[in-house]
This record gives structure tokens, C-alpha cells and sequence, in this order.
């Protein structure tokens, strides 16, 4: 890992990371969003920079300061990423689908604060696009990465995402677990690809990780 750390293994290569959550407003002032933090997705465009890639890092709203020399592509809603990865898509060799994104989004989001009522309020939620599916229709020769943050049956759902989504492999992760998943700065992830091989990466440091994630993807070349 030291020596990966160090080599300059992927030169040139161009890889598209998202990360973090999205954000679907309800009105000006409201929104439905996730617990991501976006410190998985940050840590892979930090390592894939380090080792030379050319990386463009589309990324929800964090607290996180991108890593220098990536090209830094802000979003808010998951429209908004949709778009935003389509644009990239083409000229990229490598997608990194990290962030955690929000399946449904309000029906209407309302031009003005909505002002409450005596009663209930019902929100009407719509099916956002599943991108990292589309991307799998369209991927052609391009590597495609998924996260499947689980909270029950890990692998079993995990891998039903790599054939749904026609993935080369998938990060999973049990967040329940503690030291895993959402905002902490280590993971335990299983790397699972579409001919069933599983490799567990035992609690590590979210950059650790991110350089194994890396590795596996080097083999791929
Ligand atoms: N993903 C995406 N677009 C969506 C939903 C998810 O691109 N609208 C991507 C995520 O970035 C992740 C992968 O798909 O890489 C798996 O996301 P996950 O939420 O675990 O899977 P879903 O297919 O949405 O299934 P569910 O939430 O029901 O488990
Ligand atoms: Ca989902």
C-alpha cells in the first residue's frame, strides 16, 4: 500500500468521482437530504490525484474542501448530478459513483416558503433517475464503480446492484457497524465484482481504503 501510495500508477488515466448526499428542495428554505459526508468520495479523488489520474470530483453539498488539482464540479440536487455526470461521462475511462443519492425528490419544490396549515401536510415524492444504472447501459469499455451502503443482507443486495446496474465492482458496506459507514473516518468494506469475488478490507483509515479501491481498479486496466 506504502509503495501504491507513492507510485504514480495511474498517469493520465481519467476518472469521474461523486460523492456525498444530495439534496432535494422541499421550498427555499427546506430539503430532504442523507447522512453522507462525502469523506469516502473525497478520499478516493485525493488518492486517484495522488497517483496521477486527471479527476473530476462532482460532489453534493459537505463540509470538505476538495483536494487540489481536481477538477471540482458542486451539486446540489440529484437533477442537478444527473446532468452533471452525463456532461463528464464521455471522456472519462474510470467512474467512481460514491455519493449517496437521493432516490426520490419532492414532486413540486415550492417557489415561496410554504406556510403552515391547521392539519397535516402530505409531500408527494418522485423517483429521481438512477444514474449509476444508466451509465451501466451506456458504459461500453468504461470501468463503472458502486457503493452499496447496506444496513441488513450486504452482500446478497450488493450484488444484486452489480448485475442491475451492470457494475465491474462494488463497494459494500455494512453501516451499522461500528467504524463503518456514514461520516466516520474509517470503513470496513467488502469489494465485490461481477464474477463474485469478495475481498473484506478490514477497518481502515477512508483513504486506505480509497488506495485498495484504486488498486482493484488498476487490475482492471
Ligand atoms: N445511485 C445512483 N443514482 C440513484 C441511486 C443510486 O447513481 N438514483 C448509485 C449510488 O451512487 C451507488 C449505487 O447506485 O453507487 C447504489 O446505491 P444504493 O442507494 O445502495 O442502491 P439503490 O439502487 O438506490 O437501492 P436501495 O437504495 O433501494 O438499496
Ligand atoms: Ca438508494
Amino acid at each position: 500500500l506504502e509503495i501504491a501510495k507513492e507510485k504514480r500508477d495511474l498517469e493520465g488515466k481519467k476518472v469521474l468521482i461523486t460523492a456525498g448526499p444530495t439534496m432535494e428542495a422541499i421550498d427555499p428554505v427546506r430539503f430532504i437530504t442523507n447522512h453522507s459526508s462525502g469523506k469516502m468520495g473525497y478520499a478516493l479523488a485525493e488518492a486517484a490525484s495522488k497517483r496521477g489520474a486527471d479527476v473530476t470530483l462532482i460532489s453534493g453539498p459537505t463540509k470538505l474542501s476538495p483536494p487540489s488539482n481536481v477538477e471540482f464540479v458542486p451539486i446540489k440536487s440529484t437533477l442537478d448530478m444527473y446532468d452533471a455526470v452525463m456532461k463528464h461521462f464521455p471522456h472519462q475511462e474510470v467512474i467512481i459513483k460514491s455519493a449517496a443519492v437521493a432516490d426520490y425528490r419532492p414532486q413540486y419544490s415550492a417557489e415561496k416558503k410554504i406556510k403552515k396549515q391547521e392539519g397535516d401536510l402530505t409531500l408527494t415524492l418522485v423517483r429521481n433517475p438512477d444514474i449509476l444504472f444508466e451509465l451501466g447501459q451506456i458504459k461500453k469499455e468504461k470501468i463503472l464503480v458502486g457503493f452499496a451502503a447496506e444496513t441488513d443482507h450486504v452482500i446478497e443486495y450488493a450484488k444484486g446492484k452489480i448485475l442491475k446496474k451492470n457494475l465491474d465492482f462494488i463497494v459494500a458496506n455494512d453501516v451499522t457497524q461500528e467504524g463503518a459507514g456514514f461520516g466516520t473516518d474509517t470503513n470496513i468494506v467488502y469489494l465485490i465484482d461481477k464474477n463474485d469475488n469478495i475481498t473484506k478490507i478490514d477497518r481502515s483509515s477512508k483513504l486506505e481504503i480509497a488506495h485498495h479501491i484504486l488498486d482493484k481498479v488498476k487490475q482492471l486496466f
